[in-house]
């Protein structure tokens, strides 16, 4: 018997992004009693857990995750009583609630950082005399110059003031936000830029470089990312998270040059487990997936935890638009829930939405937008639940303001209700593919074996009984000329008798 505990270790989790899921107060803007009254869909959709990306105090700068108070909810979101609501009706159905944590920096609003441009605990932020060359990942200087004319870092927008985490204050203060959450009764955090935290000493320089810092990752590191201190936080929060019972988790985003740098942050002294971005950047073809699958999996071994597979979330373009098309996104999907390990699905996925490429700039909000022109708003639109767009595709109830950001025409056959009953939808997909991996022996943890196929198809085979194929040629494959007989658990798109189209996956059991 597997110990609940370790229940993220397998979990389908799913990513809310509260702003954009769900409106219940009519404001055009999603809240958390918006999530409390699509719980029974997040229940019948057959997910593990939710992560809530950030609802807190905040200016929303950044979406949020430019905190201003840890510990209360933004009244635009709702209150620690619709918190409370929605972590007791999500475990009531079995769902668990991971929250986001954003320990890099706080906001600008801050009653900390609005001190310390009063000249009052400077320390708890990093200012200097004067800037070095880092740049800030949402583009230009991560330096700005306070009234008293000294300089402040921010590695993200100028509203988000980096803290100084060789400061015990804030060391103690971040202990203490984890026991509030977790008193509150969640089961778990994703760690907001978890390589972060932790800057080299005396600050270097990056020096001299073609293109922007933020592309530097890949291949070299940068003195603010990925430093040796960033783990002793990690090693000071287990034992909180273990002190609880239950199994509380973290994950952290954390964005290194290798799988062997992700895998340090994770083991049983560290956190629980780090986002696999990997598979979210593979391109959609049978080498690329392969090599990407292999490579997380021997990674996955060495740390003792098993991986987690990503293909959208709210900071990349969704998987339909990056694939190309949706029969490719769904046959993604297929691959990534037959993989062993936990997968994190992001909001409307499970709709097929793609990537609103056709925003008005004077609507965009992403921080990013004015400094490099790339946008992050595009993949944030709230969701299509019912109804016609002039009614807002039901985001809230009858008679409310308009979505934050409009939705597409497009998106009317794409609504929940219009394909609940609809058994070729994408939502009939996933409900189906979460139950079928929930149900067959094979699927969750364990281990994979890959078959002899042709370049561009992926046969995987998994025990008990169990094969997939991925079809990312242009060439139709039968299932007799791969050898394979055995009867269809699930297909991403319709199949011809024993035919796998291209840009399919399909599920057999054999
Ligand atoms: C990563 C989050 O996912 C992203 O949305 C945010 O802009 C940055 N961290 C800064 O907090």
């Amino acid at each position: 018997m597997p110990d609940p505990a370790d229940w993220w270790r397998d979990a389908v989790v799913y990513q809310v992004y509260p702003r954009s899921f769900a409106d219940s107060d009519g404001d055009g803007t999603g809240d958390l009693g918006g999530v409390v009254r699509r719980l029974p869909y997040l229940a019948e959709l057959g997910v593990d857990a939710l992560w809530l990306s950030p609802f807190y105090t905040s200016p929303l700068a950044d979406g949020g995750y430019d905190v201003a108070d840890y510990r209360d909810v933004d009244p635009r979101f709702g209150s620690l009583a619709d918190f409370d609501a929605l972590v007791a009706g999500a475990h009531e159905r079995g769902l668990r609630v991971i929250v986001d944590l954003v320990p890099n920096h706080t906001s600008s609003e801050h009653p900390w950082f609005q001190e310390a441009l009063q000249g009052r605990g400077k320390d708890r932020y990093i200012f200097r005399d004067e800037p070095n060359d880092w740049e800030s990942i949402f583009g230009g200087p991560a330096w700005t110059q306070a009234p008293d004319g000294s300089y402040y870092l921010h590695l993200f927008a100028p509203e988000q003031p980096d803290l100084n985490w060789d400061h015990p204050e804030v060391r103690a203060e971040f202990r203490s936000i984890l026991r509030f959450w977790l008193d509150r009764g969640v089961d778990g955090f994703r760690v907001d830029v978890a390589h972060g935290m932790v800057k080299a000493a005396g600050l270097p320089d990056v020096g001299p470089k073609e293109g922007r810092q933020a592309e530097m990752l890949g291949d070299e590191q940068v003195p603010y990312f990925d430093q040796d201190g960033v783990h002793e936080i990690y090693r000071e929060w287990r034992p909180i998270l273990d002190s609880y019972p239950g199994g509380r988790m973290a994950v952290a985003e954390a964005w290194v040059s290798s799988p062997a740098r992700l895998a340090r942050y994770v083991g049983p002294d560290e956190l629980h487990q780090a986002f696999n971005f990997e598979f979210m950047m593979a391109g959609f073809d049978a080498k690329s997936f392969r090599e990407v699958i292999d490579r997380s999996l021997a990674e996955a071994e060495i740390v003792g935890a098993p991986t987690t597979w990503v293909l959208s979330n709210h900071d990349k373009p969704r998987h339909v638009t990056r694939h190309g098309s949706l029969a490719r996104a769904r046959a993604a999907t297929l691959l990534m829930l037959a993989l062993p390990g936990s997968a994190y699905l992001y909001q409307g996925e499970e709709l097929g939405l793609d990537e609103v490429l056709d925003l008005p700039d004077e609507l965009r909000e992403d921080p990013a937008f004015l400094r490099t022109g790339e946008s992050r708003d595009g993949c944030r639109v709230p969701l299509p639940w019912s109804g016609t767009q002039a009614e807002g595709f039901g985001f809230g109830p009858a008679g409310s303001a308009a979505p934050w950001l409009p939705q597409p025409a497009s998106w009317a056959a794409l609504t929940a209700a219009a394909q609940e009953d609809d058994p070729g939808s994408t939502l009939t997909l996933y409900r189906e593919a979460l139950r079928l991996r929930k149900a067959h022996p094979a699927l969750g943890l364990g281990s994979i074996e890959w078959v002899e196929a042709p370049e561009e198809v992926l046969v995987l085979r998994r025990e008990p009984g169990f094969t997939l194929v991925t079809n990312t040629g242009e060439t139709p494959v039968t299932l007799s000329a791969l050898g394979l007989a055995g009867e269809v658990l699930l297909a991403s798109g319709p199949m011809a008798g024993e035919t796998v189209p291209p840009d399919t996956t399909v599920w057999l059991a054999r």
